[in-house]
């Protein structure tokens, strides 16, 4: 039983992206993981964008779903997220003016990442900050 569970599991992680590893890849660099308020402000000026941690929550408070369903919740955010990887813009950053001030506008990683990829980091992004708070 625990060897077909195993194969099953291994076979999932075969077939789609590691959202985790796109992450790690692509963009650490400039978001941080994990990060508390307190630690962002006081390492403010050698950040090179939001954590990542932050982001996830932003979009999350921001998109709202007027029937609070949450699957419809997740697809939005994780569309949002998508989309955003290839067309950075000041009009679709939920970021702070400061903060944008600050950072400018992200790159486009247009051609970097497979649809797979994209479509990984991004349910990563929301799943994996799920509970935790900014
Ligand atoms: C070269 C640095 C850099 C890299 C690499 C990078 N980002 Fe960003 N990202 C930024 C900056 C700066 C901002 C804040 C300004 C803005 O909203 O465009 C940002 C903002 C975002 C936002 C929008 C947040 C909001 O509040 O609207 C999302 C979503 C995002 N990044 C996802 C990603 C994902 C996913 C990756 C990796 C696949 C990635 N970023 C890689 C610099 C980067």
């Amino acid at each position: 039983m625990r060897s077909i569970i195993f194969t099953a599991l291994t076979a999932v992680s075969l077939l789609g992206a590691d959202g985790y590893k796109v992450y790690k890849n692509n963009c650490m660099k400039c978001h941080a993981e994990m990060m508390t308020k307190t630690e962002a402000l006081k390492s403010f000026h050698s950040l090179k964008a939001p954590p990542m941690v932050e982001v996830a929550n932003k979009l999350k408070n921001n998109i709202q779903i007027v029937d609070e369903d949450t699957d419809v919740k997740r697809r939005v955010v994780i569309a949002f997220i998508k989309d955003y990887i290839d067309n950075p813009s000041i009009q679709y950053s939920m970021c702070e003016p400061m903060a944008i001030e600050k950072f400018g506008i992200m790159p486009s990683l247009k051609g970097k990442l497979n649809e797979a990829q994209k479509q990984a980091v991004s349910e990563w992004i929301y799943d994996h900050y799920e509970g935790k708070t900014f």
